[in-house]
């Protein structure tokens, strides 16, 4: 059985000046997972926001909150995101020294943990994490900005990463440049969760149910499934 199919809009791309009625917004539009991009201006060259931001979205949405860690060194932050109310905290390969630590943590503070790596980042990197996780994240952009053009070469990593995760209850997770026009290429490679900020968020919120059936049904199609 595949794992089910998940939209989750990034709120990098979302108005940061109304950030509750914009996850009220895109909830209601139809996202399942709500991704929250955290940077720090070191691992990545922009800064967004920190746990303070999940903490006040927490009770603003009973849906999975996606937060999606650029930031180096991640371990002395760990404990604040799973207190702040993140569902499942995904970590960088290349953010540091103790990839297995950090994902231990994470599961130690009983949250969902995630792993991801840089474009340029061989899938063998998780081959040694791969028991600790519940979910990988392939990156399809260079992380540091919303609104980039996929990387064709991020679909032979998701056919990779579902080999190596084999039978496990893994879920395989794309980020960066996903639009309509791509998404059945990511689900057909094995993608089962697709990360969208700007094809989300563009035009406003009248434009987000739109925005997300258009990705849902074009995921859903290449997974045999009526959208
Ligand atoms: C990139 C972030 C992505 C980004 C996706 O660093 O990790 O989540 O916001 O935005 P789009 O879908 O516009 O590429
Ligand atoms: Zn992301």
């Amino acid at each position: 059985m595949p794992r089910p199919l998940k939209i989750a809009p990034s709120i990098l791309s979302a108005d940061f000046a109304k950030f509750g009625d914009e996850v009220r917004a895109i909830e209601a539009a139809g996202a399942d997972w709500i991704h929250i991009d955290v940077m720090d201006g070191h691992f990545v060259p922009v800064i967004s926001f920190g746990p303070e931001v999940v903490k006040a979205l927490r009770p603003v949405t009973q849906k999975t909150l996606d937060v999606h860690l650029m930031i180096s060194p991640c371990d002395p932050q760990l404990e604040a995101f799973a207190k702040a109310g993140a569902d499942i905290i995904t970590v960088h390969v290349e953010s540091g020294p103790h990839l297995h630590r950090s994902l231990q943590t994470i599961r130690g503070l009983g949250k969902k943990a995630g792993v991801t790596m840089n474009p340029a980042t061989p899938v063998d990197f998780l081959e040694h994490v791969i028991d600790l996780v519940d979910l990988v994240l392939v990156m399809s952009v260079n992380p540091g900005y919303g609104g980039q053009s996929f990387i064709p070469a991020a679909l032979d990593k998701i056919r990779r990463v579902g080999a190596l995760a084999g039978g496990r209850p893994i879920d395989i997770e794309v980020d960066g440049g996903v639009t309509p026009d791509n998404a059945a290429a990511v689900t057909q490679a094995g993608a089962n969760v697709l990360v969208a900020g700007s094809a989300a968020f563009k035009g406003g919120p009248s434009a987000y149910r739109n925005n997300i059936s258009a990705i849902r049904h074009a995921a859903a199609l290449a997974r045999g499934e009526a959208a």
